[in-house]
């Protein structure tokens, strides 16, 4: 899956640069952020026998509060270590198991060990850098999947959060979000070094340094060699993420404020023509946006989620309410007056509505990987929505009073007064006219 792809598309656009050297460490920084770096190497005896040592490093200004690395596809599941100020002058490895829906706990156990280079270092330009240099002792297999150490293709994802230091310990303390995070593939038959100790100390291997550090973020980081790079970043695919980009505007449009718009000016102008046109040229427009969403979430191998699945129930069940719109309005020219499918229509319009809503947050929550909590997004879509709810709820209930008045005046007069399917009653004065 292909999650931070595609929260890239709601949050930024995380390009990526990498490099390698042969028989060093394997280096990957991502390019949405400045000097933040993620070195992975493998010793050949690790490589050999397929299991035992791989070593570590994270590097963070220390204007971050955090960054972590994960193998995997996706947090769930994934494998992950954090680096964050421990507060003594040195920083916290903290090894964690991603759940996908709450934030990470300790992992107790990662066999880790924290190493010479490790600490807050000056970056060479007046900064300071968090550097942690560390062994993974069963990086192999954990919990929630396995690694091959000679894996051409192994999954990993990125994360960072800008902020004050943690200055903690701890290694279970409590973190909030991350604000970005990246996802990348790497070739560990290219991240090979050749002695089982610590690759980052001593100048040897090729990896960032921590004394040499310049501060620009080029140690270790050279010209990105050509399609043989042990480093392939995902998500730099421009034009996929704005694809999902244009996906969630159209949706977001279509869903929360041209149906239930289309849906409320029915019994606010009686209009049964403007009621159809809007709501069809909605209907062609959420049909672009489907496509749009379909073709991303194919290219990003997504096909199984809640919010493509449900999206493409509801979308297919929306096919039926045109038909049932018609239908109604037969019904109302022949009866003037609402019958069955006149209820049937109005529903079922009102809970593919509300399924729409919904899945908009699901795919909301998908894109954050779960992680709904605090995501400003989340936020937004649901204050929109309830405002949303506010004007349907009034709007409606501006119709029906309004159709009390004008049936109350109607009978009044004693003439038959016409009530459309949404409430609306023909004007008892002029030529009647239906508004089904
Ligand atoms: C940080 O801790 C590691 C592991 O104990 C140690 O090797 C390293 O020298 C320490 N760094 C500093 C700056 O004290
Ligand atoms: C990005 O995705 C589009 C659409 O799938 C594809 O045509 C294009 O070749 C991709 N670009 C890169 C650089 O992979």
């Amino acid at each position: 899956m292909y999650k931070p792809l595609a929260t890239a598309a709601l949050f930024a656009v995380a390009l990526a640069r990498s490099t390698r050297t042969s028989g060093a460490p394997a280096v990957y920084c991502p390019d949405a952020v400045e000097d933040v770096c993620y070195s992975i190497a493998v010793p050949e005896r690790s490589a050999s026998s397929g299991s035992g040592n791989i070593y570590i490093q994270l590097r963070a200004p220390t204007t971050y509060q955090w960054i972590g690395l994960g193998q995997g596809s996706g947090m769930t599941g994934a494998n992950m270590f954090l680096l964050y100020a421990d507060g003594t002058g040195n920083v916290t490895v903290s090894p964690r198991a991603g759940t996908g829906r709450v934030p990470p706990l300790e992992n107790p156990n990662t066999e880790i060990e924290v190493l010479a280079g490790s600490g807050i270092v000056e970056d060479g330009s007046g900064g300071e850098m968090m550097v942690a240099n560390f062994r993974c002792g069963n990086c192999d297999s954990w919990a929630g999947g396995q690694m091959s150490l000679t894996g051409t293709a192994t999954s990993w994802i990125v994360a960072w959060r800008e902020g004050p230091a943690l200055n903690t310990l701890d290694r279970d303390a409590a973190i909030q979000q991350h604000d970005s995070v990246g996802q990348f593939t790497l070739d560990l038959t290219q991240a090979t070094v050749g002695e089982d100790s610590n690759p980052y100390v001593g100048g040897r291997g090729g990896g960032p340094q921590n004394s040499d550090s310049s501060g620009d973020g080029s140690e270790g980081v050279g010209a990105p060699a050509n399609g043989d790079g042990a480093v392939t970043p995902v998500g730099v695919n421009r034009s996929l993420v704005r694809i999902l980009t244009a996906h969630w505007v159209i949706m977001f449009i279509v869903w929360l404020i041209l149906f239930p718009l289309g849906s409320v000016l029915m019994p606010l102008f009686g209009n049964w023509i403007f009621h159809a046109t809007w709501q069809s040229v909605t209907f062609v427009l959420m049909w672009v946006g489907f496509a749009l969403g379909r073709f991303a979430f194919n290219r990003f191998g997504e096909t199984g989620s809640t919010h493509t699945n449900f999206g493409t129930v509801i979308v297919c069940l929306m096919v039926l309410q045109p038909i049932g719109g018609y239908m109604h309005h037969r019904y109302f020219l022949q009866h003037k007056r609402r019958g069955a499918i006149s209820h049937v229509h109005i529903w079922y319009g009102r809970a593919l509505m509300l399924m729409g809503v919904v899945n908009g947050g699901l795919g909301i929550r998908w894109a954050a990987d779960g992680e709904i909590r605090g995501s400003p997004l989340m936020i937004a879509y649901s204050v929109v929505a309830a405002g949303m709810a506010v004007i349907y709820l009034g709007g409606k209930g501006f119709g029906v009073a309004r159709r009390r008045r004008r049936g109350a005046a109607a009978a009044e007069k004693d003439t038959n007064s016409s009530v459309d399917g949404n409430g609306e009653a023909a004007r008892a004065d002029g030529p009647r006219r239906p508004f089904p």
